[in-house]
């Protein structure tokens, strides 16, 4: 019967293999979240010991959420978006956040500016978390890219990425 056949192709059709692993979209979220925790947590920090270690950790979780970015949910992403434009700018800001970084890192709460860089620093992730979240995520979800496939990985590179700054700054919070 025809009415038979319909239904199964349908069935295998609906039970297609999904890529396993976590949204991409979403783990990359989840670090926004968490990196403007710390912030929140340097705008309250008054010892100087206390903010030399929040902006180290800031610092270290920022350039590990970047160059997963640039290394996976980018380069990947870019082959899916008809515009690519949002992809360059990202880049950019990325750029800009990392000489910040640097600059940061080579200096001591005590001097003159260091608070202040901290908060351009976090002005600026913010208005790139703003542009990820509310025009660049939404453009990639309407493409077939596999998010699954790129968080799997992502997730993966992160772990490697992690143990290596970690031993490289030899310093942790707490
Ligand atoms: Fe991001
Ligand atoms: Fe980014």
């Amino acid at each position: 019967m025809a009415t038979a056949t319909h239904a199964t192709a349908k069935k295998t059709a609906k039970t297609a293999p999904a890529s396993k692993g976590p949204d991409g979209v979403a783990l990359l979220k989840a670090d926004h979240r968490a990196v403007e925790k710390l912030f929140g947590q340097f705008e309250k920090a008054r010892d100087a010991d206390r903010k030399k270690a929040l902006a180290e950790k800031i610092c270290l979780e920022l350039r590990i959420h970047m160059q997963v970015e640039e290394e996976i949910f980018y380069p990947t992403s870019r082959e899916f978006l008809k515009d690519e434009d949002i992809v360059d700018e990202a880049v950019v800001e990325h750029a800009a956040a990392r000489d910040l970084m640097d600059e940061i890192e080579a200096m001591s709460p005590a001097d003159d500016l260091y608070d202040a860089k901290m908060t351009v620093l976090q002005e600026q992730i913010e208005h790139h978390v703003e542009e990820e979240e509310t025009e660049y995520f939404p453009k990639v979800k309407k493409t077939e890219m596999d998010v699954k496939a790129a968080g799997a990985r992502m997730a993966a590179r992160k772990d490697v990425l992690r143990g290596q700054l970690d031993r490289a700054e030899g310093k942790s919070l707490q």
